[in-house]
């Protein structure tokens, strides 16, 4: 961009003249290509669900329990204004499908058939649903913990009106006796944003430090090493 300004300049043509034109439509039009693009993503998850069971070669293990829960749910959010810099922002779709929290609350009754009576769960949630997502803990039987904090360096004007939202959250909860093979020594972590809604590998690493077990991610995006997911963009390893 400050190539740009520089080379009008040298044309003689005023960025002031020009930055109202580049605000207005230009980053909008930006943005509506990016999210064009993403919801070609949305569309080919759509596809997947028509496929049936028989569709994937992988055969689901019923007798396997899983001591350590992972999951990132899609709330109903927005996912800001196609213009950071407009006032008006904050009626953009997300591009994946989202749930309610009754949904979300309902998956709870058959993972309780694929979970330990000794179990904890870890359940990412933003400024918005963090009273809900007490409420999803217990409604899959698990008794709210510990709120653990990312932070993330603030970003201009980003989402949020009064307050910029810098921070996502991860509700620790647990059921019966699980004891952490190592403490923690704090309940916030700094890891810097990534892609929409992406999750830092640092909330994982701190899972995999504290709890030893079958580990099962929920909402998963993509299959990680030692861990089993479940979720419409990948090859789930249970039923819900
Ligand atoms: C917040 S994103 C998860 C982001 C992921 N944790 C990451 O770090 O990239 C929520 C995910 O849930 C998926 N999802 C939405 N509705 C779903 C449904 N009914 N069943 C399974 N997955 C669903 C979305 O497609 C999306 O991949």
């Amino acid at each position: 961009m400050m190539q740009i300004a520089l080379n009008l300049t040298w044309m003689n043509v005023s960025w002031d003249l020009i930055s109202p034109f580049v605000y207005r439509n230009l980053w909008p039009m930006l943005f509506t290509i990016i999210g064009g693009m993403q919801c070609q993503r949305y569309a080919e998850i759509e596809a997947q669900k028509g496929k049936s069971s028989d569709d994937y070669s992988r055969s689901i293990d019923l007798e396997k329990k899983y001591q350590i829960i992972y999951a990132d749910p899609p709330w109903k959010l927005q996912a800001g204004g196609p213009n950071l810099h407009a006032k008006q922002r904050g009626n953009r779709p997300l591009c994946y499908p989202t749930m309610t929290v009754r949904e979300i609350c309902n998956l709870g009754i058959n993972l309780r058939a694929h979970t330990s009576d000794d179990c904890v769960l870890f359940l990412w949630t933003t400024n918005k649903y963090i009273e809900e997502s007490y409420r999803v803990a217990r409604s899959w039987g698990f008794s709210p913990s510990t709120m653990l904090v990312w932070c993330k360096k603030p970003k201009g004007r980003g989402l949020g009106w009064t307050f910029g939202i810098s921070t996502e959250f991860l509700l620790f909860a647990r059921r019966g006796s699980v004891r952490a093979k190592e403490r923690h020594w704090s309940t916030w972590f700094e890891a810097a944003r990534r892609q929409h809604s992406q999750k830092p590998e640092i909330a994982r690493d701190i899972i995999d430090k504290c709890f030893e077990g079958n580990k099962l991610e929920l909402f998963a995006r993509q299959k990680v090493d030692g861990w089993d997911c479940w979720g419409n963009e990948v090859d789930s390893d249970i039923e819900l």
